[in-house]
């Protein structure tokens, strides 16, 4: 993982990079950072905003030989990954949300975005975006931002090595990866819970369809949440 580094001044998204070079054959583990984002893709089709010099942006290319309905495992892996390699390198434990965002004291400090190119039972590509704040300030952040949004340095109080907490959570991702082709998902299971947070409580969640409300059960063996709603359970990937 992160043998070949793809490093870019200045990108549109690096998914879009990491999609280009995974059509080009580039292999597994092939990693796209870059400094800034013009066009930073969060989940449902939301913007990320990807300032120049502050943050983590980058793309992670993976060829598993899964089925594709297993692919959510794989971004519940690279929640642990960051959340392992910000503890080492950082010093603070972040919270995950399901199904992927990382909070410490309720702010958004990563969120995560898989995309998944498939053709019927064979996975061609999965890549995993990372967006991670490391050393905005608070006046960095927009408006909207503000009061939902942390960083690193804000939360350690002083700036952090960028560089360090990549090649971090290059050796974290590579050691769960690893784990979970030889054993399952359970072992990345149980991780994953043991950051979590919500789990047994109470949750909304937004969907396509609109909003589900009920009590979190947990994470299926596929990588799904089960929430038991009015209408009985739901999996939510
Ligand atoms: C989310 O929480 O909505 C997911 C955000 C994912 C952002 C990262 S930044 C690197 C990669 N490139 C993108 O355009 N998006 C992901």
């Amino acid at each position: 993982i992160g043998q070949s580094i793809f490093y870019r001044e200045t990108v549109d998204s690096t998914q879009k990079v990491a999609l280009l070079l995974s059509q080009d054959k580039a292999p597994e583990g092939t990693l796209v950072v870059a400094d800034e984002q013009t066009a930073g893709r969060g989940r449902m089709d939301r913007k990320w905003h990807s300032p120049k010099g502050t943050g983590i942006w980058m793309s992670l290319l993976l060829r598993p030989n899964i089925p594709p309905q297993k692919a959510p495992q794989l971004t519940l892996l690279a929640a642990v990954a960051v959340a392992t390699a910000i503890e080492e390198a950082a010093g603070i434990t972040p919270e995950i949300k399901w199904p992927n965002d990382l909070l410490v004291e309720g702010k958004k400090i990563t969120g995560i975005l898989t995309e998944l190119q498939a053709e019927s039972d064979r996975i061609h590509s999965v890549i995993i975006g990372i967006g991670m704040n490391v050393n905005q300030k608070i006046g960095d952040f927009p408006e909207e931002l503000k009061d939902i949004a942390t960083s690193v340095a804000m939360e350690t109080g002083s700036e952090a090595s960028r560089s360090k907490i990549i090649r971090e959570f290059c050796a974290q991702f590579e050691k769960l990866y690893l784990m979970y082709l030889e054993k399952g998902f359970y072992p990345i299971k149980l991780l994953w819970e043991s950051y979590a947070k919500g789990i047994g409580g109470r949750m909304r969640a937004r969907t396509y369809n609109g909003v589900i409300e009920g009590r979190a059960l947990g994470i299926t063996d596929d990588g799904v949440l089960e929430i038991e709603g009015d209408g009985g359970k739901v999996h939510l990937i």
